[in-house]
């Protein structure tokens, strides 16, 4: 992916989470942020005092938050393999990274290996029909005639009972999901410039388009989005809270 389109485009996005996501390891020594992008949850996790481990699939994500947070450690890694010995972190946190995960289940039990007894985990996803803000383009995408990126294999397990039975399954103990709503404002060219342009999987193809393809989707996406000009986005986030007992 473009590391610096994602940072200036969808990382505005996510950070809206981290805040509730970080709220039950704020006292964390050792922190696992995975999945970590542009840095969103390490900056935070520094900023709360924990030694911060960030791992991320795409290299330029990993060379990217390597090079904002010195104070990191940061590599290349990719669920549902870590490569980290048994109870080595207080918490792990994942901010939207559950939902790309190809074998959830394996993933979460990779992510209690890693976790101390007593450590805790805190994963995000979008909740499904509540993301307006990247709605606006698969439906722009659909309505060109151009289908929206590789089918999701996390879709079966996105609901908050679904995947509270998920963690128990993993072994972990008191999961609770919580939902957070919020209005993501953005400039409407700025986010089709910078979610395009960070070529990921599902909204990257729309930049490798014809030119009049490319245009199509744009137009269909300007017609779509213009009701969220004013108060923004409508988002709506779902948190795992769990414990390695
Ligand atoms: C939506 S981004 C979220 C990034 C960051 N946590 C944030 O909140 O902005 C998802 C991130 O997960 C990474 N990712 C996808 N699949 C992964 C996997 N199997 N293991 C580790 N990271 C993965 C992607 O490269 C991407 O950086």
């Amino acid at each position: 992916m473009n590391a610096d389109a994602y940072d200036r485009g969808f990382a505005r996005l996510s950070r809206h989470a981290v805040a509730p996501l970080l709220a039950r390891s704020r006292s964390a020594r050792r922190l696992l942020d995975v999945g970590c992008g542009s840095g969103v949850v390490t900056e935070a996790a520094l900023a709360l005092g924990s030694e911060v481990t960030a791992v991320d699939a795409d290299p330029a994500m990993v060379e990217l938050t390597a090079r904002r947070f010195p104070g990191a450690a940061v590599r290349r890694a990719t669920l549902p393999e870590l490569p980290f010995d048994d109870g080595e972190f207080d918490a792990v946190a994942g901010n939207f990274v559950i939902n790309h995960v190809p074998d959830t289940a394996a993933s979460l039990r990779e992510l209690r290996r890693v976790l101390r007894p007593g450590g805790t985990l805190a994963l995000s996803w979008w909740a499904a029909g509540e993301m307006t803000a990247t709605a606006v383009l698969s439906d722009a995408m659909e309505a060109a005639g151009l289908a929206s990126g590789p089918p999701r294999p996390f879709a079966a397990d996105a609901g908050p009972e679904r995947f509270a039975a998920l963690l128990a399954a993993a072994g972990f103990a008191d999961a609770e999901v919580e939902s957070v709503r919020w209005r993501h404002r953005v400039d409407l060219d700025a986010w089709w410039t910078e979610v395009v342009g960070a070529g990921g999987a599902r909204f990257g193809t729309i930049g490798r388009q014809p030119a009049a393809v490319a245009g199509l989707v744009r137009a269909h996406y300007e017609r779509l989005a213009a009701p969220y000009a004013r108060d923004g986005f409508p988002v709506r986030a779902h948190i795992a809270h769990a414990r390695r007992p």
